[in-house]
């Protein structure tokens, strides 16, 4: 069976929506992908992909995104058993807390029993070519892990 990924963002101005949208084209040729807004995610369906990528802005003072709040405080119900998992993210060096957002994720995924198969990436502001390298290594990462 082909496997499925999961690609969920949360994004005010465009970036890390622009992001999923080229996670999904480095991934479609290879496996299924389906991209969510995390407003219309259901936290307590995440197991039924092979694996998920979280992609999020970090708003407020280093909080998530308030369209986010309903789906983190889900996550905290769910068993992921074992889903396999990566985040990332575009926020700003401008603020205190930087890409707060993708820590708070990453730990409560992993609280949810999911298998993290990629060290988490953090962007400033738009994406630079070295950026993009490490938002393709992560995709590759996910992709090798369900090989
Ligand atoms: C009111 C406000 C608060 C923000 N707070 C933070 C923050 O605490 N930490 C951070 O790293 N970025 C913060 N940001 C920056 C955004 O996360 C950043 O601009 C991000 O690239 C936006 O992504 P998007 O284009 O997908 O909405 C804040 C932005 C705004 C407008």
């Amino acid at each position: 069976m082909t496997s499925a990924i999961q690609i969920i963002y949360a994004s005010q101005s465009g970036r890390n929506q622009a992001i999923a949208g080229h996670l999904q084209a480095q991934l479609a040729s290879k496996v299924q992908t389906v991209v969510t807004e995390i407003s219309q995610a259901d936290a307590f369906a995440l197991s039924e992909s092979d694996a998920i990528i979280l992609v999020t802005y970090t708003y407020h003072d280093g909080d998530l995104p308030d369209e986010a709040q309903d789906f983190f405080e889900d996550l905290k119900e769910v068993d992921l058993g074992r889903t396999k998992f990566a985040v990332l993210g575009s926020s700003s060096k401008t603020h205190i807390h930087f890409g707060r957002a993708v820590d708070y994720l990453t730990m409560q995924l992993n609280s949810s029993n999911g298998e993290q198969v990629a060290d988490s990436v953090k962007i400033d502001q738009d994406p630079d070519d070295a950026d993009w390298q490490r938002v393709d290594q992560l995709a590759q990462r996910v992709l090798t892990s369900l090989a």
